[in-house]
């Protein structure tokens, strides 16, 4: 076949990057696989042979890594030097929001994918194909061709036939916590393009192990566009059951029935309709952002409006629930200690950009409260730097401006607390002896469950005061 690949260079070793590549290489023996990035520190943690210290927590990744890593899968800082030898090049970089100038706090931030397509054009050699795996908004696999394009100009006659690229959309669906599981059993696999032999390429390698009618190929502006519009869907639908928790709150409606009564119709679906704290991640945020800043420059300022207000929605419902805490507490909060179960933005993650309880802890701090947090698998460096505020040890001074505590012991961690607040589904909190914990904890006290994860049941048996999301019928 034209264009079999042997030499894959995947740039960003990330969420995205580490398991997308893991899975490529675990069912495409014959390809050698290098994941590049300028990231130092995460590489060596790539590389780790204690492979409980890979840098992202994803179930299933370490036994993967363990099969492939040596064998066909290689992780470097050597960007331009794999950049040359590879014949399928992955962008997979991070695509933030851009934090200043035109389009600031909606546009995404290409800095990294433009650096990355510069490397890309200066040390490719021969025919190279360029997928963009990152998130990206509408259009712009165009900017990199002309960056692609632009570098061939300054060559010499002979230089530009030698060298030539075709660019590919194929982006990425995977949730983090399953994403070893969304990688080897796609809903489908999206390829974008214009060039039949490329899109063939990188078919063959998919075609290790998905159904070949589980791939999609469609114009590579509708598969730029297709990944934004699949989360802001999603995340739609989280912002609607959240706003119908809060009326089920109002009315003793209990958002769980509702939920099932709606996911029933086969039409509207029984997934993704658990109401939670609000949707966190790196990406729903920030995609939905995108697509209202592409709105608006497309002149469609009413299709803007209309997807700003599921982000709307999520920063309103974030503040009600810290908002009411303090209200279920006397409309005190100042001095009394609540136990955080969960920091990470949902279960089987260690990654917590974006996570409800940053807003919501930095919320509990601010009026005063102490925070005692537990989180399985996030370290406290990155509690620290999310919540802007030092790690201290009880009896330690308190005068160094924000704190909090770590808790890693839950049960002995719920002496003396007046409240504790679910924020996180991890197994670990369904389990909690809500007796025992009744009898530790200062009375009147109170249980949050954000997740609906507690036996309901066994928490009204106590003597605890409880509160759980969208459920009317308690409160
Ligand atoms: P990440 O921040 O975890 O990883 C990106 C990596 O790219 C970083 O380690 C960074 O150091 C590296 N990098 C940046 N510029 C580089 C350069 N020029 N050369 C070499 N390395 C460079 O990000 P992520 O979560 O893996 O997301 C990557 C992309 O995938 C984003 O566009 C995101 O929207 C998209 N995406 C993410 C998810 C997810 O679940 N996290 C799912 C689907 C799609
Ligand atoms: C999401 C999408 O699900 C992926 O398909 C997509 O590839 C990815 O974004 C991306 O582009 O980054 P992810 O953010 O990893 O994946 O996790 P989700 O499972 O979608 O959860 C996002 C947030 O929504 C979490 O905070 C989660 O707790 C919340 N959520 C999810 C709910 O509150 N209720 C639900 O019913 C489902």
């Amino acid at each position: 076949m034209k264009n079999k690949i042997k030499k894959i260079c995947c740039i960003g070793a990330g969420y995205v990057g580490g398991p997308t590549m893991a899975v490529i290489a675990k069912y495409s023996p014959d390809i050698q696989i290098n994941v590049v990035d300028t990231n130092e520190k995460r590489i060596s943690q790539w590389n780790k042979k204690d492979l409980t210290l890979l840098p992202i927590y994803e179930p299933g990744l370490d036994q993967i890594i363990e099969k492939t890593r040596g064998i066909n899968l290689h992780f470097s800082s050597e960007v331009n030097k794999n950049i040359e030898q590879a014949d399928m090049i992955f962008i997979s970089v991070n695509t933030p929001t851009k934090t200043k100038g035109l389009g600031a706090g909606q546009a995404s931030d290409l800095k990294w994918v433009e650096a990355c397509a510069r490397q890309v054009a200066s040390f490719a050699k021969g025919h190279t194909i360029i997928v963009e795996k990152s998130t990206l908004p509408v259009r712009t696999a165009e900017v990199i061709k002309n960056i692609l394009e632009g570098s061939k100009s300054k060559k010499s006659s002979e230089e530009k036939d030698i060298k030539s690229f075709e660019v590919l959309s194929n982006p990425e669906f995977l949730s983090e916590g399953t994403a070893i599981r969304d990688l080897e059993k796609p809903d489908r696999v999206l390829i974008g393009g214009e060039n039949t032999n490329a899109i063939e390429a990188l078919s063959q390698i998919y075609l290790n192990w998905v159904p070949k009618e589980k791939i999609l190929q469609t114009n590579i502006w509708s598969s730029e566009l297709a990944k934004l519009t699949a989360n802001a869907f999603l995340a739609q639908r989280i912002s609607s059951i959240n706003s119908i928790g809060a009326l089920c709150e109002a009315t003793g409606a209990d958002v769980r029935e509702v939920a099932r009564a709606i996911g029933t119709d086969s039409r509207i679906g029984a997934k993704f309709l658990d109401s939670g704290p609000g949707f966190g991640g790196s990406c729903f945020k920030k995609d939905i952002l995108n697509l209202v800043y592409l709105s608006k420059y497309f002149g469609l300022p009413e299709v803007a409006k209309f997807w700003e207000g599921v982000v709307d929605l999520n920063n309103w419902h974030q503040k009600r629930i810290s908002e009411l805490i303090v209200k279920k507490l006397f409309g005190t909060i100042s001095g009394k200690k609540i136990v955080i179960l969960g920091f990470a933005f949902k279960a089987n993650t260690n990654d917590t950009r974006e996570s409800s309880a940053i807003q919501i802890c930095k919320d509990l701090i601010q009026e005063g409260a102490l925070l005692y947090i537990h989180d399985p698998k996030v370290i406290s460096e990155q509690i620290c730097n999310d919540l802007n505020a030092s790690l201290i040890k009880e009896g330690e001074s308190k005068d160094k401006g924000n704190y909090w505590f770590r808790v890693d012991d839950i049960t002995s961690s719920l002496k003396d607390a007046d409240a504790v607040l679910i924020l996180t589904e991890w197994d670990d909190y369904s389990d909690i002896n809500w007796d025992l914990a009744s009898k530790i904890m200062r009375h009147p006290a109170w249980v949050f469950d954000a997740r609906s994860i507690v036996d309901s049941k066994k928490i009204l048996a106590s003597d605890l005061n409880f509160w759980r999301i969208g459920d009317g019928s308690i409160i």
